[in-house]
């Protein structure tokens, strides 16, 4: 594609803010499209709480840039993108609530779509969705609400999001894409659209295979680290350390463990089985392996509280009535993410027993009653502390120095193997 494309992204999240700015850094026409107004207003404002970068720039300073330069803005009115651009890539999530999705948020933008989209207009689909949804759910709202073809009039494709946060300018250029479109031509257009910023393999296939293969990229993922969970029960059972374990296994070239932590945590690995539930069961199919792995990590919380349990028993302490450290409230390592973090889930079950919470990670931004402004704040006097998200802040923590400011034989809970076995005289560090 040689002339900019006229593109809006509309969600602007974890996702969308950032692919929006790549598309403009390379030249493109962008407009934001949210429902949210703070969010616009914030964004508008070059304010961003996302801690991704690209060649040594913050995302809010490529913001500033890529406004001042007149090639983003961001707004919540659709006819107000819909008078510049000709493309739409929607990145608007389906929250999972008691493990049903609830697709209404993308439906609603399928309908307002709808009430803008021109002759020629292109719509990808870039949320991870219930396999089908595209064809099934999308195209009839989009057509009925719009009066146009999908396919003739406009041009309508799913291709899948794979970035990981944290990484996102750099793997929206570089991740190989797969891309479904509703007909050749649809597909066409779509592979147009991402070459503008893609500088890698775009692999077209069947919609319903592409929707499908993100969903289960996934779960692989979350069936991966529940069987990792298991083999770390059994190390610590065993007495040999999993991290080492993990490691040497890993040096088989087919083999690729990752590594236990306190449950999985996010909007994507967690929903991932939640999204291929529905299809499968309106098809028949079950899915025993996956709902247990789904289990397993869900449980691990309740889990790593036993032995927290245990240990401090060992110290002739109690739970209820001690005091933890929680470090680390995102959902993984060096994150400001904190949705659907089991690091949630253990403090509530802490709470639920009576012990005093106080929790600290300097990158996420919400705000929590048991949340502390310092490390110091933090660990002082707990009779444990639990590493449950490693942040850059803690890297050149000295632990030895921690444990000295907690109570007498006190515990160091590392569920990220961060806090070597040896370096802490004052406490004991238990692996997990
Ligand atoms: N976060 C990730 O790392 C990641 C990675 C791969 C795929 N995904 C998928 O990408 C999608 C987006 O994820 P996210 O983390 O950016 O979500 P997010 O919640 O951070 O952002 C979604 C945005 O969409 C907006 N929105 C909701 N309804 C809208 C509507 N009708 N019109 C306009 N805007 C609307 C929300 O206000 C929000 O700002 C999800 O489907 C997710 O599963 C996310």
């Amino acid at each position: 594609m040689t002339q900019p494309v006229r593109v809006a992204v509309v969600g602007l999240g974890f996702v969308g803010l950032p692919l929006a700015l790549t598309y403009a850094m390379k030249g493109a026409n962008v407009v934001g499209v949210d429902a949210l107004p703070h969010v616009v207003d914030e964004i508008n404002a070059a304010h961003s709480h996302h801690l991704e970068s690209y060649q040594g720039k913050t995302l809010p300073e490529i913001l500033k840039e890529q406004i001042e330069a007149k090639r983003f803005r961001a707004t919540t009115s659709y006819e107000e993108a819909a008078a510049e651009v000709d493309h739409y890539i929607v990145t608007v999530g389906l929250p999972v609530h008691n493990g049903d999705p609830d697709l209404g948020p993308l439906k609603s933008c399928a309908q307002s779509l709808g009430s803008v989209l021109k002759k020629g207009d292109t719509i990808m689909i870039r949320s991870t969705v219930v396999p089908g949804t595209t064809e099934e759910v999308l195209k009839p709202i989009l057509e009925e609400v719009s009066g146009l073809v999908a396919g003739v009039d406009f041009y309508l494709t799913y291709c899948s999001e794979r970035i990981a946060e944290g990484r996102a300018f750099e793997e929206f250029i570089h991740m190989p894409l797969v891309l479904g479109g509703i007909n050749e031509q649809s597909a066409k257009k779509g592979k147009e659209l991402l070459s503008f910023i893609s500088e890698t393999d775009i692999t077209i296939s069947d919609i319903r295979v592409v929707e499908t293969a993100k969903v289960i990229e996934n779960i692989q993922r979350d069936v991966n680290i529940a069987m990792v969970q298991e083999f770390a029960r059994f190390s610590e059972a065993f007495g040999i350390d999993t991290f080492e374990l993990i490691k040497v296994a890993n040096t088989h070239k087919r083999v690729n463990l990752l590594t236990p932590g306190p449950g999985v945590g996010g909007f994507c690995l967690p929903n991932a089985l939640y999204y291929l539930q529905p299809k499968a069961r309106e098809l028949g199919v079950s899915l025993p392996i996956l709902q247990q792995a789904r289990m397993t990590n869900d449980a691990v919380p309740e889990v790593l509280i036993g032995m927290l349990e245990k240990a401090l028993q060992q110290k002739g302490k109690t739970l209820a009535g001690s005091r933890v450290a929680v470090l680390g409230l995102a959902m993984k390592d060096f994150s400001n993410d904190d949705r659907v973090s089991p690091v949630h889930d253990i403090i509530k079950l802490l709470l639920a027993k009576r012990v005093e919470v106080r929790s600290y990670d300097p990158a996420v931004p919400t705000a929590y009653e048991h949340k502390q402004d310092s490390l110091e704040a933090a660990v002082r006097g707990a009779d444990a502390l639990i590493l449950t998200a490693v942040q850059k802040q803690f890297a050149d923590v000295n632990w030895d120095e921690v444990a000295a400011q907690m109570a007498d034989s006190a515990i160091l809970f590392d569920t990220k193997n961060r806090i070597p076995l040896n370096s802490v005289s004052k406490a004991t560090v238990v692996r997990i």
